[in-house]
Formats: C-alpha cells, sequence, structure tokens
C-alpha cells in the first residue's frame, strides 16, 4: 500500500498522532475525525484551489479582453473562496490545513508551461475544471466520506459547473470565429496531458485509486449506461429516466444540462457542438445521436 503522505513529509515521525493533529483552534474538534492520508488529500485540494485562484488573478492582470477581465476576476475570487472552504473543512474535521508543495496545476505546469494565448487558457480551463467535477464526484462516492467533506464536495460541484459553463461559451464563440477544429485539436491536446498528469497521480495513494480505475469497459446498450448517467447527474433512480420525455418535463434546467451533456461526454468519450444539444430535447435523442456517433 502506497502512502499519500509520501508525497510530503507531513510529520517528523511519519505517524498518525492525534495529539498533533488537533489543531487547536477554537470552537473545533481537538482529535482529527478524518485519515491523516485524506487531510493530506485536503490539503492537496486546498492548496490547488489557491493556485486556481493566483492563475486567474495573473490572467485577469494580463489580459486585454475587457469582458474577460471580469470574468477571470470572478473566476479568481470564487477559487480563493474554494480554498477557504476547504480551510474550514479541514478545522471542522479537526485537522488543520497541511503544508503541500505540488499542485494539480504546478505538474500541468511541469507539462506544458504558462498557457500562452486565449484559447490555450480557455481549454486548459475547461479540461482542468472538467477533471476536478468528476474528481469531487469520484470522492463524494467513496463510502464513508466524513458529512463535513461531502458536503464541501457537493458545494464545489455546484460551483465549478459555472466555470465549465463561461469557458464553454467562450469556446463556442472562439470557434464559431476561428473553426470549431482549432478548438478541438487544443482540447484533444490538453486533454491527453490531464490523462498523463492524473495518470502520475494514481500512483501514490489507495484512495486514489479508488477513483482512477480503469474505465468501465463499454458492454452496456448505449441506452442502459444513458440511463444510468442520467439518473447519476440528475440525481434521479433509473426507473425514473424515461427516454421518450423531453429534458425540460423531467425539470432539467439549464445548470443540469450542463452537467448532464458533461456527463455524457464523458462516458462515451465524445464531445457534442453547441448544434448537437440544440437538437437533443430527449434521452431517445441524445442515444440516436451517441449511436450515429460511435458507429461512424
Ligand atoms: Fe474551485
Ligand atoms: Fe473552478
Amino acid at each position: 500500500m502506497v502512502d499519500i503522505m509520501a508525497l510530503d513529509a507531513v510529520t517528523s515521525t511519519g505517524a498518525a498522532d492525534p495529539v498533533a493533529a488537533s489543531n487547536g483552534h477554537h470552537g473545533y474538534p481537538k482529535q482529527l475525525e478524518i485519515t491523516e492520508n485524506e487531510l493530506w488529500l485536503l490539503s492537496y485540494y486546498r492548496e490547488s484551489e489557491l493556485a486556481g485562484a493566483l492563475l486567474m488573478g495573473r490572467l485577469a492582470r494580463e489580459t486585454d479582453d475587457d469582458d474577460l477581465r471580469v470574468r477571470l476576476t470572478e473566476h479568481c475570487a470564487e477559487e480563493a473562496r474554494h480554498a477557504w472552504a476547504w480551510t474550514e473543512a479541514i478545522l471542522k474535521v479537526g485537522g488543520t490545513p497541511r503544508r503541500v508543495s505540488e499542485t494539480y496545476q504546478s505538474r500541468y505546469h511541469a507539462a506544458v508551461g504558462n498557457p500562452s494565448n486565449l484559447l490555450e487558457v480557455l481549454a486548459l480551463t475547461q479540461i482542468f475544471e472538467r477533471r476536478v467535477v468528476r474528481h469531487f464526484k469520484a470522492h463524494l462516492s467513496w463510502p464513508g466520506t466524513h458529512p463535513e467533506v461531502a458536503r464541501t464536495l457537493q458545494q464545489l460541484i455546484d460551483e465549478e459547473v459555472g466555470h465549465i459553463r463561461w469557458v464553454k461559451d467562450r469556446l463556442d464563440a472562439y470557434g464559431a470565429v476561428h473553426g470549431e477544429s482549432v478548438v478541438k485539436e487544443m482540447l484533444d491536446r490538453f486533454q491527453r496531458i490531464d490523462e498523463q498528469v492524473y495518470g502520475e497521480l494514481r500512483q501514490y495513494a489507495t484512495c486514489f485509486e479508488q477513483v482512477a480505475g480503469p474505465r468501465r469497459i463499454a458492454i452496456d446498450s448505449i441506452e442502459h449506461r444513458l440511463r444510468r448517467v442520467a439518473a447519476d447527474s440528475l440525481g434521479r433512480q433509473p426507473s425514473e429516466i424515461r427516454l421518450d420525455a423531453s429534458l425540460v418535463e423531467m425539470g432539467v434546467d439549464s445548470l443540469d444540462l450542463v452537467v448532464f451533456m458533461m456527463a455524457v461526454e464523458d462516458e462515451f468519450e465524445v464531445e457534442f457542438t453547441r448544434e448537437d444539444q440544440k437538437l437533443m430535447r430527449t434521452l431517445g435523442d441524445v442515444a440516436l445521436k451517441l449511436g450515429y456517433v460511435q458507429d461512424r
């Protein structure tokens, strides 16, 4: 079993010490209520949110685009708030944030350097934010996740979706001017880097192995997989999912739709254009489109 703390020297002895784990902050539990490994993982999330805030802030200062300056500043503020949300979650489970010397972004940076133009910034952000949502969802499904950690994960999943949406809108606008294939190529490039980076992290912890295990082999029918994805991402029972009902009838609002489409794209490894999405009004339409895409 590989210890996630191998990445950083957390304590001088390396042993989980309940006294050392107590945070001493007034009003918070004195005993650590999660494992040392999970504390490290939450500290890693916290550090990555901070790195995201700093990156967005730097880009906001550098951009010549007035609209982008507003978006990036808002994004910077939200990532900073997320770093605080993890800090609070750590305190509430009786811990103190660990000093973590690297982040997901630092691994990205090592692989690609700083994004040098608008398309790179947007594509990197899009792929990265999707990874965060997918990873947080996986973490949420781990058995025995502390309720405070689960609450924070859910809150951040909901908020990260807003990030994915604004970046997707900007990517679509970029594609309309410069061509969809240019955008797709850049997304594919960052997708490959993301898979490499996430793959590297798997070696560090059994808890990462749980979330980064091999993709499910596609032996189910498209319909069955689609029902499962819809039930998971919309928070319904599979029996409640009807292929002939319109997404609007099922009460899917625009935010749910972004999450749902993203989950479908991940499951089937496809990318829908905005035009495709407009034409898909029912799950049956989505299934038809997927049948078409997969047979090509
Ligand atoms: Fe975030
Ligand atoms: Fe984000």
